[in-house]
């Protein structure tokens, strides 16, 4: 019986990467954006200012000139921010403070350390050929965003709330990698939202995110079978 369900899983993933295939845009392609190719595109991200500032104050023309190029400038920047910045915590955990907040804090250092292996791992992964490749790097990026704002988190959720020391480097990181993210989505989709068939055509690969989608459609169908 479980046999057949997984079958039927499978079936419906194969559907639905077809249904799916025919909608894929390829801003790579554009050809009309030519050199405004920076503003054109962080005009589709939450933070217009921020991405053309941090894409035209880089010094390398030739990551400049394409999205693939962009994204490696944004992880580099995230990169050497969080190094930044887990120094700064190396010096606060210092200073005479409350306990929450020195717990807070090395919860951020840790994440932050953990962050540059996940980025580490994400620029290996620019250059991405299918959505497999996507869905990684997609997951990638999006673990740093949440050490972000998980930081961030820590220092609020606790009653009374506690002053966060790492407000803007939190946001300016969250910030950063949430615009990596979104011209990753650009790229796969032409969306800057998560684009929905690579959970669907991810299903041939072993992500995260396809266990739990596959482990929710077993659910379903055994449901209705009864
Ligand atoms: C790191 O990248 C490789 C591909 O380059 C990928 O197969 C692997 O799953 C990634 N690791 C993590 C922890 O995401
Ligand atoms: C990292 O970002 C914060 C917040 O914008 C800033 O204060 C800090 O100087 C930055 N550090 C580096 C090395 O860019
Ligand atoms: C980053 O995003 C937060 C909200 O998500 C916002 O309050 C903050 O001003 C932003 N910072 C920058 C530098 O864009």
């Amino acid at each position: 019986m479980a046999m057949v369900k997984v079958g039927l899983v499978l079936f419906l993933c194969y559907a639905s990467s077809f249904f799916f295939v025919g909608m894929k845009a390829n801003i790579e392609e554009d050809k009309d954006m030519g050199k405004d190719l920076i503003h054109n595109m962080c005009m589709r991200t939450d933070f217009n200012d921020l991405c053309v500032s941090t894409l035209e104050s880089d010094p390398r023309t030739d990551l400049k000139s394409n999205p693939r190029g962009f994204i490696h400038i944004l992880i580099d920047r995230a990169t050497v921010n969080a190094t930044d910045t887990n120094n700064y915590i190396a010096d606060l955990v210092k200073k005479p403070t409350d306990k929450w907040t020195i717990q807070c804090l090395n919860w951020c250092y840790e994440s932050y350390g953990d962050g540059f292996r996940v980025l580490k791992n994400a620029s290996g992964l620019i250059h991405f050929k299918d959505y497999l490749g996507y869905s990684v790097l997609n997951m990638n990026i999006g673990s740093f965003h949440s050490d972000a704002s998980n930081c961030e988190w820590c220092f609020t959720e606790f009653i009374p709330p506690h002053k966060s020391p790492l407000t803007s480097r939190n946001n300016y990181l969250g910030n950063i990698s949430r615009i990596a993210l979104e011209i990753v989505n650009l790229i796969e989709c032409n969306q800057i939202e998560y684009c929905q068939e690579a959970i669907m055509v991810q299903s041939h690969g072993l992500g995260r995110r396809h266990v739990t989608v596959t482990i929710i459609m077993v659910a379903e169908i055994s449901s209705r079978l009864g």
